[in-house]
């Protein structure tokens, strides 16, 4: 039997495709069918949606996977293909046997179906379903945020659980948070002061590097004029900080166990070099008994536990937390909003609405 979505949606809808693996350049804004929704799914009109830099690694041909477009490992098929992402969605329709979800109710979703880019997806309905206990859920953000705040924020978790949970920063230590001016990188330089850390972080423009001191950053570093391991042993009294937050990968991460403190921490969960670990020399983790946390996958679910998403909604709404969206696209203008972030030019998280 046929759904009928409750709110009349046209039968196309635009959406931004790529048709062959490459640049930015490759993103298109086609008319494709509108989805419908089957047993145990939800239509959601699409009101936002924040670019992840893994998006980028997938629409080169690679699945994140250093060297590799290992379909097996990450399900990378051929395109093609419209990109995935965090997105702010409201529920417009619902197939059979899904109960408790509401129409008009807003959420933050990933797992979208064509895609992301998309005007309209189609999204398990049990992930939109309150929690029983009135706890905020793994879709739920700040009521006062914009859809284009709301997609932004969905990377806390993010921040939060590498940061207190994988890496377990405790108050009165010192972090080196790479990126910082980054999407991610914003919210963990407010969550680092906020768990009680000294923040030190690196950034690649003067901009950059202004904004991370308003958000809190105790020593700010250029890495374009300065060497930020050396920097990083002045400011520590040749000490060392006590947990890396890394996401670059290639010699960044290599030099990082440089300026690595005895019993240091390093969380590594990206590479937005593209490259691997580089050329690493063990010496410094036997001496310094360093530890390497990777992150991601389960971790990632974990991180919208109903205690994180509380505490994190709490701060946001008293102006504690507050995510970065300087750069809004289209989607017809998807493929700038990716040579934007890919040649480092953006500050914050770069958003795109329909
Ligand atoms: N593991 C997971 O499940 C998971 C989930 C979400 C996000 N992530 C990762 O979290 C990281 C942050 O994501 P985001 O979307 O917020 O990205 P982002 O931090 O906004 O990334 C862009 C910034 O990275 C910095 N960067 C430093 N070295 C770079 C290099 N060699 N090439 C390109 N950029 C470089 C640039 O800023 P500067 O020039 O100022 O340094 C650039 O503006 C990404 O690695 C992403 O894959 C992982």
């Amino acid at each position: 039997m046929k759904n009928t979505p409750q709110i009349q949606v046209p039968p196309t809808m635009k959406a931004s495709v790529y048709r062959e693996f490459g640049g930015p350049e490759v993103l298109r804004y086609e008319d494709i069918p509108t989805p419908e929704p089957t047993a145990g799914e939800a239509l959601v009109k699409v009101l936002a949606v924040a670019i992840d830099y893994i998006q980028l690694h997938i629409r080169h041909g690679g699945s994140g996977r250093i060297g590799s477009s290992d379909e097996a490992h990450y399900g990378i098929k051929d395109p093609p293909h419209i990109p995935g992402g965090m997105a702010c969605v409201e529920v417009v329709g619902l197939g059979p046997n899904t109960e408790g979800v509401e129409i008009g109710t807003r959420h933050l979703v990933g797992g979208l179906r064509p895609g992301s880019y998309v005007e309209y997806g189609i999204v398990d309905a049990t992930g939109l379903q309150p929690r029983p206990d009135g706890r905020p859920s793994p879709t739920a953000y700040p009521s006062s945020f914009t859809p284009e705040q709301a997609a932004a924020f969905d990377y806390a978790p993010v921040a939060y659980h590498t940061l207190k949970v994988a890496a377990g920063l405790q108050t009165g230590e010192t972090v080196l948070i790479h990126a910082a001016a980054g999407g991610t990188g914003v919210l963990a330089v407010q969550l680092a002061k906020h768990f009680g850390a000294q923040v030190i972080a690196t950034a690649g423009s003067e901009a950059k590097l202004q904004l991370v001191q308003e958000l809190g950053a105790d020593v700010a570093i250029n890495y374009r004029t300065d060497d930020f391991v050396s920097t990083v042993l002045e400011a520590t009294d040749g000490r060392g900080v006590n947990v890396v937050w890394e996401s670059i990968g290639g010699e960044v991460f290599t030099r990082n166990l440089d300026c690595m403190a005895e019993g240091a921490r390093m969380v590594s969960f990206g590479s937005n070099s593209f490259t691997g670990m580089g050329q690493v020399d063990f010496w410094p983790f036997w001496m310094k008994n360093l530890k390497l946390i990777g992150w991601g996958g389960v971790s990632n679910t974990q991180s919208r536990s109903p205690e994180i998403m509380e505490e994190l909604i709490d701060l946001a709404q008293v102006g504690k937390l507050r995510p970065v969206v300087r750069h809004v696209y289209r989607f017809a203008s998807a493929s700038e909003a990716h040579r934007l972030i890919e040649e480092r030019g953006s500050i914050g998280k770069v958003v795109l609405t329909p």
